[in-house]
């Protein structure tokens, strides 16, 4: 882990409790947020992000810290609230926020679910009626088709991997043991619409050691599985790839007898991450990889409305340049991947944005007929802003700035959730 020092201390202090990254230290419920620019009216719900934000004391890694959100809600052309409030849970839950059969979950891939209020109140903890014994992933997918949540857990001990389905009302209907070799460290997966995609690599999980809980393994090798989506656990399909890490998936989808897997990939534990596609012959059982861009990108993300079906759009972080752990330059890019065309975004000098996501104009627009949403930290000002962008002309100036009442120190994922409050 990479260290600075504090002109105050002697004492170097973690990447994480130092600039952007250090903690905020209360809850504030401000109204009527200053608007630079004009909001559209139809962009009416709410923009939740969560992120590690250790509220006793410094913790010994990032994502160790008790989780935090923080909501901008957007209504009618008016920003009307913003709110931060930690996961008031035993678990960190600090990396993602989904809402599925109505209930918002706070996660964390270690923990089962915290449901969260609208106004971003702790509910507790949420267990698919006693159905989840073990973690859930902080990336389950929600089928646009069918409208069911499918997801995954990994555990120290066997089965190292389970896979979960649950219908659209919330219950859990399926839970299949996987069978890998190790406790594997399975971040994040994907679907189509009839398979899920489960990536078994040679990154292992050695419970929560410091200073990494994850290790690189020369030996392990690398494969990925495809599993019908209603399938046994013992009907995985194996296709070996060549040994990387993937923390996260773009998107995945089948074409003729093949399947398409979009994600980020580093050729080991610490390298630098690009857009890069996996093509499954189901033929002939081989998998053909190669890159799709040569920059340092993380954060993938698309119009959700394409999960599991042919995406034509990825949006990503651009790490320019990290310095001491804490990125100082970023872009935002949005990839055409049938065409090659990458347009960027940036939010200039000392501006650095985290994860954007899309919102789609209407339920029926077009792929990038819509907005980006993200946090951008400034750095002279030490303030924060919820950036609007017009997906389409992605390059352009910020069609709306929300000017928070608070930093927001750099987080991990977020969502919005339309007609929300
Ligand atoms: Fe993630």
């Amino acid at each position: 882990m990479t260290t600075t020092t504090s002109a105050a201390s002697p004492e170097p202090l973690p990447f994480h409790l130092t600039g952007n990254f250090a903690p905020v230290l209360d809850e504030l419920t401000v109204h009527d947020l200053e608007v630079t620019g004009t909001l559209p009216p139809e962009l009416t719900g709410t923009y939740v992000r969560n992120g590690p934000n250790p509220r006793n004391g410094p913790s010994p890694i990032w994502f160790l810290g008790q989780g935090m959100l923080h909501g901008v809600r957007l209504e009618r052309g008016r920003a009307r609230w913003y709110r931060n409030r930690w996961i008031d849970a035993p678990t960190t839950s600090n990396t993602n926020i989904v809402r599925h059969a109505g209930k918002m979950l706070a996660l964390v891939e270690t923990a089962p679910p915290v449901a969260v209020s609208d106004e971003l109140e702790t509910l507790g903890a949420f267990d698919f009626a006693g159905g989840l014994t073990r973690g859930m992933t902080a990336h389950p997918k929600i089928c646009p088709s069918t409208g069911e949540l499918l997801f995954f857990t990994y555990s120290l001990q066997p089965p190292f991997v389970t896979y979960y389905r649950a219908d659209t009302s919330g219950a859990l209907v399926q839970s299949e043991p996987i069978q890998v070799g190790s406790p594997t460290y399975m971040h994040d997966f994907a679907i189509t619409k009839r398979y899920a995609l489960l990536l078994d690599l040679p990154v292992l999980f050695n419970g929560w050691r410091t200073p990494m809980p994850i290790q690189w393994s020369d030996d392990y090798g690398a494969r990925i599985g495809v599993l019908p989506r209603d399938g046994r656990g013992d009907q995985v399909r194996w296709f070996p790839i060549a040994p990387c890490s993937i923390v996260h998936t773009a998107n995945a989808y089948e074409e003729g007898g093949t399947i398409v897997l979009d994600v980020v990939r580093a050729p080991r534990l610490d390298g630098p991450s690009q857009l890069f596609r996996y093509t499954l012959d189901l033929e002939r059982g081989v998998a053909h990889e190669a890159p799709l861009d040569a920059r340092h990108v993380e954060f993938p993300r698309i119009d959700e409305r394409r999960t599991g079906s042919a995406h034509r759009y990825v949006y990503a972080l651009e790490l320019c340049d990290i310095v001491n752990g804490i990125p100082t330059d970023c872009v935002l890019r949005k990839y055409d991947v049938t065409t090659g065309r990458c347009t960027v975004h940036d939010f200039g000098p000392g501006r650095v944005s985290g994860e954007c996501i899309f919102v789609p104009r209407t339920p029926g627009s077009g792929e990038d007929d819509g907005y980006a949403l993200c946090y951008v930290h400034d750095r002279d000002r030490n303030t924060s802003d919820l950036v609007v962008l017009d997906a389409a002309d992605f390059a352009a100036p910020a069609l709306a700035t929300v000017a928070l009442p608070r930093r927001v120190p750099y987080g991990i994922h977020g969502n919005w959730f339309p007609e929300l409050g």
